[in-house]
């Protein structure tokens, strides 16, 4: 690196996104993208945009997108926050709520974008062991924590928890935020957005890049109590305050008045869900039940290990996700893809399971 940078840089160890291979013959499962594209109402909301509308700075509140996510949530506009992605959110949030603080507890298995924000921000971290069927156990997190953090369903286990357990969380711990990573709850979780009226603590980020399929486009958004979302955009107002473009606005809003076609890609992606588990069990893996649009599946019965199966279907152009660190280092995060998609993943590792290991 260069002799100018100052000692943060050293301590840094930024996220590694998964591969971004482009071409044809590609089959792109690895970053948990939606396989259909975007509503044909929101290719219509862009197209729509001025140059005039670019000529000028976005609304820097966002108001009539908070408008429609309030609507659509059932929450009012003041408890809502939108930004370039959740990622933008989760960084926002863990600087207005996790600093200067007793640790922050997260899952020991889970997004690991959490780390890297702690080290950026110099926060102190303690990680809770998953429970032996790879649940987020609850109850270990504790009454001390400067904060809770965990993805709703869970990455990359893609289980859920129900609110009413999140709900009990909240009875007990009220020292500090509890913040509900919900990116992938458009695929049948329980939302928890329904709690911020009764527990001014919680803090639900939520993503159009999965559900809504407009990951290239960076929206991201927060619910929580009035406080909560004046915090984030203090800090927000702090570091740029025009974050989310003109673009991404009128796409974001358009997205949400299409329901139908919303519910339609969710219900393909739940399919397909369904019967690549079956495909993968009655192959021999383990799967867990996911209430997201990946599965995590390990070839435990199998005379195969998942580093083996990661770098075959690598070299067969199936990108999976692979993480050789205990305790997941045999097992294999699968997005969902279309059929024919699925129909080419189950095909290259046919190959691999038939080749001698
Ligand atoms: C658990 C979790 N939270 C948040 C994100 C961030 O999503 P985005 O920044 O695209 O909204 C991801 C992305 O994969 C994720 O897996």
């Amino acid at each position: 690196m260069t002799r100018f940078h100052s000692p943060l840089v050293d301590r840094l160890h930024p996220y590694v996104p998964g591969e971004q291979r482009q071409g044809d013959g590609v089959t792109k499962l690895n970053t948990n993208e939606n396989p259909y594209p975007p509503s044909p109402q929101v290719m219509e909301a862009i197209s729509s945009v001025s140059g005039n509308d670019l000529r000028r700075y976005p609304d820097p509140e966002a108001s009539t997108l908070c408008e429609a996510l309030a609507d659509y949530e059932g929450v009012s506009a003041k408890q809502v926050y939108v930004s370039n992605g959740s990622d933008e959110t989760l960084g926002l949030a863990f600087m207005a709520f996790f600093t200067d603080k007793a640790a922050l507890q997260y899952p020991s298995v889970s997004y690991s974008f959490y780390p890297v924000y702690c080290e950026l921000f110099n926060i102190e971290t303690k990680t809770i062991e998953l429970n032996k069927d790879f649940s987020i156990n609850l109850d270990a997190f504790t009454n001390e924590a400067g904060g809770i953090c965990f993805p709703n369903p869970n990455a990359p286990t893609g289980m859920a928890l129900g609110v009413d357990q999140i709900e009990r969380l909240l009875q007990r711990y009220t020292s500090g935020v509890v913040l509900v990573d919900e990116a992938y709850a458009d695929f049948g979780a329980q939302s928890a957005i329904g709690l911020i009226d009764r527990y001014p603590n919680l803090l639900v980020t939520r993503t159009f890049s999965k559900g809504r399929s407009l990951a290239g486009m960076r929206i991201g958004a927060a619910f929580g109590n009035e406080a909560l979302i004046a915090a984030i955009a203090a800090v927000k107002n702090s570091f740029n305050s025009y974050p989310l473009d003109a673009i991404a606005q009128v796409a974001a809003a358009a997205s949400i008045a299409d329901e139908t076609y919303f519910q339609t890609c969710k219900a393909k992606v739940v399919n397909t869900r369904e019967r690549l588990t079956d495909a993968l069990i009655e192959r021999g893996f383990t799967v867990l039940p996911s209430l997201a649009n990946f599965i995590f599946a390990s070839p435990q019965q199998t005379d195969h290990s998942a580093s083996e199966l990661f770098e075959y279907l690598n070299q067969h152009n199936v990108l999976v996700r692979y993480w050789s660190k205990e305790p997941i280092q045999d097992w294999l995060r699968i997005s969902i893809g279309t059929e024919e998609e699925t129909d080419q993943l189950l095909s290259v590792l046919d190959m691999a399971l038939s080749a001698s290991s």
